[in-house]
């Protein structure tokens, strides 16, 4: 076993992971980071596509913004369709503020090659690291490499490592969940978009969401079982049922149709474990919380984890200043149980669930008052712009 000593040992090179070190690093301070899977499986891992206001922000001031300004898609407003008609929420004009459509891998690409540039320690292909004596002074990861045992000895460990990772079982807190029926089957296919922004469609078939990575790539996602796999939802299946969820008018309604070059299931969930600390042991991101994905929040809040636990990190490594830290869990967790608000919100609001007439009808008041009453469709741009 080969052991070494780092100011901050961080498990997972996700967005919270390699933002974390590269503010780090611009801090002064030194991370080491040890990813699970080899750099160009995480590199391909298909997620989020919504970037809000603040997060783009946090990206610019950290000078990692110039991809999304290049290749990101501004988007000023967003249409709720139920009932057969369309309804668009102009979250620009209603907040002065706006989204950009740039997909989680390109931040990851973009992060890597930075810290990559700058020099900094990101090690993949590690197999799943261990988290040990949080509690102590001497907090370690662990992983092995070839057969042989590394040892990572840091003032603080950061678990980065997403919803299945050590950080979570390290911490050991009591989470607080939720559980949702259903699961989401999201596709991307080589399709011009037929629209120029997302759309959220509630149907009594249940949800679908038309989405977009680029003017030639279309993203879109389909409410199914939660029991559901892969294999019954062949190709055509899935443009026929958007086509109906996407129904205007009484006609269905079909998206452009392209190659599908990808395709996964994805279970929805809430999830938050408090507080976000113990001892030396911080987490951030998916490690810490998961949001249902409706309100397009996952991604956006493990960035503004980090841009909070990064000053805090560095002060209490560089000037002993330890109330940052302290209170990091606290302030935190603000946004993060306003994000869950608004993601159980958005999920139940524009969901089928199963069998409630009474629940179904309330639904759409809910909707029909958000798209009617400048109040509440700004509450929801508020929320949904960050
Ligand atoms: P992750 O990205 O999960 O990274 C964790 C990393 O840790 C991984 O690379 C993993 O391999 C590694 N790891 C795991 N265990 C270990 C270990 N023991 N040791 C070392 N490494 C380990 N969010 C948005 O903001 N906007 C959206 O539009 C949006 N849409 C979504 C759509 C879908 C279908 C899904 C599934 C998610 C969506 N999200 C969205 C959520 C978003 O993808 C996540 O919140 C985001 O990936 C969280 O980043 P993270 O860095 O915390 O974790
Ligand atoms: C995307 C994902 C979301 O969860 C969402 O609410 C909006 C867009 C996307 O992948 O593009």
């Amino acid at each position: 076993m080969t052991t070494e000593r780092v100011q901050v040992a961080i498990l997972g090179a996700g967005p919270a992971g390699l933002l974390l070190s590269h503010l780090l690093h611009l801090a002064g301070v030194r991370s080491v980071v040890v990813e699970a899977r080899d750099q160009e499986y995480v590199q391909a891992r298909v997620r989020a596509g919504v970037v809000e206001h603040g997060a783009a922000e946090i990206l610019r001031e950290a000078g990692v913004g110039d991809g999304l300004d290049r290749e990101g898609l501004p988007h000023d407003g967003i249409e709720l369709r139920f009932d057969g008609e369309g309804h668009r929420i102009p979250m620009a004009d209603l907040t002065g503020r706006h989204i950009t459509v740039y997909g989680q891998q390109k931040v990851v690409r973009d992060l890597t090659e930075r810290r990559l540039a700058d020099g900094g320690d990101v090690r993949f292909a590690c197999g799943p690291a261990q988290v040990h004596d949080v509690d102590g002074p001497e907090p370690s990861v662990t992983y092995e490499v070839g057969g042989v045992g590394q040892r990572i000895v840091a003032d603080f460990v950061v678990g980065c490592d997403g919803a299945h990772g050590a950080g979570r079982v390290a911490l050991g807190a009591a989470p607080v969940e939720k559980e949702y029926p259903f699961a989401w089957l999201g596709i991307l296919a080589h399709a011009a978009p037929r629209i120029t922004e997302l759309v959220y469609a509630n149907h009594e078939r249940g949800f679908a969401l038309y989405s977009m990575r680029s003017n030639e790539v279309s993203r879109l996602y389909l409410q199914v079982p939660a029991s559901d796999r892969l294999e019954d939802w062949p190709d055509d299946r899935i443009w026929e049922e958007l086509a109906v969820r996407f129904s205007l008018g009484g006609e269905p309604w079909e998206p452009t149709r392209g190659e599908i070059f990808e395709r996964s299931l994805a279970p929805l969930h809430s999830y938050v474990g408090e507080p976000m600390q113990r001892g030396r042991l911080f987490l951030a991101g998916d490690a810490a919380h998961i949001v249902p994905p409706t309100g397009a929040k996952g991604m956006n809040l493990a960035i503004r984890d980090v841009s909070l636990l990064a000053p805090a990190l560095a002060a209490q490594l560089r000037d002993g200043e330890e109330s940052g830290l302290r209170t990091y869990s606290e302030r935190a967790l603000r946004d993060v149980w306003r994000a869950e608000y608004f993601s159980w919100w958005m999920t139940t609001m524009l969901h089928r669930f199963e069998g409630d007439a009474f629940d179904r009808r309330v639904q759409t008041a809910q909707l029909r008052s958000v798209v009617t009453s400048q109040a509440h469709s700004t509450a929801l741009a508020e929320a949904y712009v960050g």
